[in-house]
């Protein structure tokens, strides 16, 4: 079992908790924490709707859910909207003080029942056999104590009930950060083209592997990659009946975060990446860096 390391744990979770308190602020002020106004954001539209709108599928009525890693709360809100008990937990209070906020205003309008708390997933202690639906996104891969989350996971599910895990999974292999690097190069971005091209020949063959950090970096906290040593596919699939795995395209989600173009050439630039990308990744010509997995508690096991 992983430990935790005691040395500065505490100030870097601080730290964790202040990034993306402040990070939820920023988003809630450019677009509510609401999936009805997030699945029009670019990202979402060309790569995460129809995954999401597939999980959302799964909630029912009444059912008892839970959200690891909530932040603003727009996916807990969401399964709440769709008439379930939701919790969400995060260990930022600031931006549950947004989901919070933000759930007031619109509260009379939702079918089920919010709550969100704050938690230390690392060291999470979850009531047995609780909840139908668990849903843990983008979170994973911050945990140093992925196998201690991924116990109480199974232990806080009914039985039959389902876990919905999406994260970034292993390395970037070599031809998906040249293909990456390639269209970072040709496609308009925020750096110019005469930078882009003193970059080049400053750092020649070391380029790609600038963009592979960069592409590893994103969203950075201080607990970016902490999860990166463990497999979190594998530590679910050892407990859990693995119904189905989604692979992520390999280099669509950081070119669209990166592309400057107004949407009328932006969309249909990166629904075209996008498809080429997902039948590289299933042909194996890339290597897909994010998985969904949708894992079932085996019916009858407490
Ligand atoms: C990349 S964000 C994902 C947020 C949200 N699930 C989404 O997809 O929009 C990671 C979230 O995990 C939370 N987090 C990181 N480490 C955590 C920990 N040890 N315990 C609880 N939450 C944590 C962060 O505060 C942040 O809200």
């Amino acid at each position: 079992m992983t430990m935790i390391p005691t040395n500065d744990y505490e100030q870097q979770l601080a730290g964790e908790a202040e990034l993306w308190g402040t990070d939820a602020e920023r988003q809630a002020q450019e677009t509510p924490p609401d999936w009805r106004y997030h699945r029009s954001l670019r990202h979402n539209i060309i790569y995460h709707q129809a995954d999401i709108d597939a999980f959302l599928e799964h909630v029912q009525p009444s059912m008892a859910t839970l959200e690891l890693g909530c932040a603003s709360g727009w996916l807990t809100l969401a399964m709440a909207q769709r008439g379930a008990n939701a919790t969400g937990m995060d260990i930022s209070d600031k931006a549950l003080n947004v989901a919070r906020r933000y759930y007031e205003t619109i509260q009379e309008t939702v079918n089920g029942s919010v709550t969100y708390e704050v938690a230390d997933l690392n060291t999470l202690e979850l009531p047995a056999a609780t909840y139908d639906v668990i849903a843990v996104k983008g979170t994973l891969h911050h945990l140093v104590r992925m196998d201690h989350v991924i116990a109480q996971i199974y232990k806080a599910l009914k039985p039959g009930g389902l876990l919905w895990a999406s994260d970034s999974h292993g390395e970037e292999s070599l031809p998906t950060v040249l293909v990456a690097s390639g269209l970072m190069f040709l496609l308009p971005t925020q750096v110019s083209y005469g930078e882009k091209l003193r970059g080049l020949l400053r750092f020649g063959l070391k380029s790609p592997s600038r963009i592979k950090a960069s592409i590893e970096a994103e969203g950075l906290s201080p607990f970016e990659g902490a999860g990166r040593e463990h497999d979190w596919v594998k530590l679910i699939g050892e407990r859990f009946t693995v119904e189905r795995r989604v692979d992520s395209p390999a280099v669509t989600g950081y070119i669209t975060h990166q592309v400057k173009l107004p949407d009328w050439a932006a969309l249909p630039l990166l629904h075209g990446l996008c498809a080429v990308d997902r039948l590289l990744v299933r042909f194996k010509l890339l290597r897909n860096t994010g998985v969904i997995l949708y894992a079932r508690k085996t019916a009858g096991e407490q």
